[in-house]
C-alpha cells in the first residue's frame, strides 16, 4: 500500500519540530510550485473555499506579501488583520482574537509576534492551522525553509557544504530555523559575529562558533548574512555601527577572500553599509532576491501541504 506523504502537524511552528522527511517534502513540493508559478496563468484551484488570515504584531514586507501571493496562487482567500488597528490595541490578548478569528471560519492563521512561542500558545487554542511567520528570538521556519531551497537551487545539495552565518546570531530567529534545517540536511554550520551577540552555548546546535571572520570566508559555499536586530536589542551590543561594519561587514574587499563560487544571503530587510555594502549586496554572487522569488514558491508549497491540496495539475 502507498503510504500518503504529508506533514504530520496541522502547523507549521519551527524547523526544530519537523524530520527530514518532512523538510524534503516541503522543498520538493516548492520545487512543483515554482513551475506552477513560472505559468503565464499562475493559478490552480487547490484550496478554492480555503480562507487564510495573516496576524501580523510586526511589521513586514517580504512574508506577508510573499503569503498573500502563494494564497493566490491556490485560489484561497486571504484576510490581512492590521493589528495597530484591530481590537488588540483595546487589549484583546492573542488567544482571545485568534478564537474570534476562527470561529469566522478560517482554516489558516499565518502569525508573527515579537513574543516567542506566540504561534505555539495560538495554534494548542485553535483547530485551524497556524503557521509562524517569525516569533520574537526563536523561529522563522519559512524563512529558513526558503533559504535552504535556494541554497540547494545554487548548489545542488547543502550536504558537507560549509554555510557561514554571520551576524546578530543571539537575536536571529532566521539563524535557528537556518541551523536546525540545515543541520539535520548534513551542512557544516559555522556562526561568526561578535561575542556579545554570541548565544552561550549555541554549540549545543551542532554549529561551530568563530569570531575570525576573514578566516572563515575562505572555504565558505554559502555565505547567509543576518540583519542586525536594533528593535530587540535593549544595550549597546557593540560599541559602534562602524565598527560592527569594519569586523564583521561583507565588502568587497572581504569578498576577494572568498571562493569564486561563493554565493551571498541575506533575508532582508538589509541595512547597506552595516551588514554589508551596496556593492556586495548588488555583487554577483548575491542571490538575495532569488530568495523572496523563492519564498512565494515555498510558502504555496506549505499552504498545500497544511491545508491538504491535491497535487496540482
Ligand atoms: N525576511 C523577512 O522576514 O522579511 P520581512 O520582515 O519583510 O517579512
Amino acid at each position: 500500500m502507498n503510504k500518503v506523504k504529508g506533514l504530520k502537524s496541522k502547523d507549521l511552528l519551527g524547523l526544530k519540530d519537523l524530520d527530514l522527511e518532512e523538510i524534503k517534502l516541503i522543498l520538493d513540493t516548492a520545487r512543483s510550485m515554482k513551475e506552477v508559478i513560472s505559468r503565464p496563468i499562475p493559478k490552480v484551484p487547490t484550496l478554492l473555499g480555503k480562507h487564510i488570515v495573516t496576524l501580523f504584531y510586526e511589521p513586514s514586507t517580504r512574508t506577508r506579501t510573499s503569503f498573500n501571493a502563494a494564497a493566490k496562487v491556490l485560489s484561497a482567500n486571504v484576510t490581512n488583520v492590521a493589528v495597530s488597528s484591530s481590537s488588540v490595541v483595546k487589549g484583546e490578548n492573542l488567544i482571545d482574537t485568534v478564537k474570534n478569528l476562527e470561529v469566522m471560519g478560517l482554516d489558516c492563521i499565518i502569525i508573527r509576534h515579537s513574543m516567542a512561542g506566540a504561534p505555539h500558545l495560538a495554534a494548542k487554542n485553535c483547530q485551524a492551522s497556524v503557521i509562524n511567520a517569525g516569533d520574537g528570538c526563536n523561529e522563522h521556519p519559512t524563512q529558513g525553509l526558503l533559504d535552504i531551497f535556494t541554497m540547494i537551487e545554487k548548489k545542488q545539495t547543502v550536504k558537507d557544504k560549509k554555510v557561514l552565518i554571520v551576524g546578530d546570531i543571539a537575536h536571529s530567529r532566521v539563524a535557528r530555523s537556518n541551523i536546525w534545517g540545515l543541520k539535520k540536511l548534513g551542512a557544516e554550520v559555522v556562526v561568526a559575529g561578535p561575542p556579545t551577540l554570541m548565544p552561550k552555548d549555541i554549540e549545543k546546535m551542532g554549529v561551530r562558533v568563530s569570531y575570525q571572520l576573514d578566516q572563515e570566508i575562505k572555504d565558505a559555499d554559502i555565505i547567509n548574512v543576518l540583519r542586525i536586530q536594533k528593535e530587540r536589542m535593549e544595550k549597546g551590543f557593540f560599541p559602534s555601527i562602524e565598527e560592527y561594519a569594519e569586523l564583521y561587514g561583507l565588502n568587497a574587499e572581504r569578498m576577494k577572500k572568498a571562493k569564486k563560487d561563493v554565493i551571498v544571503m541575506h533575508p532582508g530587510p538589509i541595512n547597506r553599509g552595516v551588514e554589508m555594502t551596496s556593492e556586495v549586496a548588488d555583487g554577483p554572487y548575491n542571490v538575495i532576491l532569488e530568495q523572496v522569488t523563492n519564498g512565494v514558491a515555498v510558502r504555496t508549497a506549505i499552504l498545500f501541504l497544511l491545508l491538504g491540496g491535491k497535487t496540482p495539475s
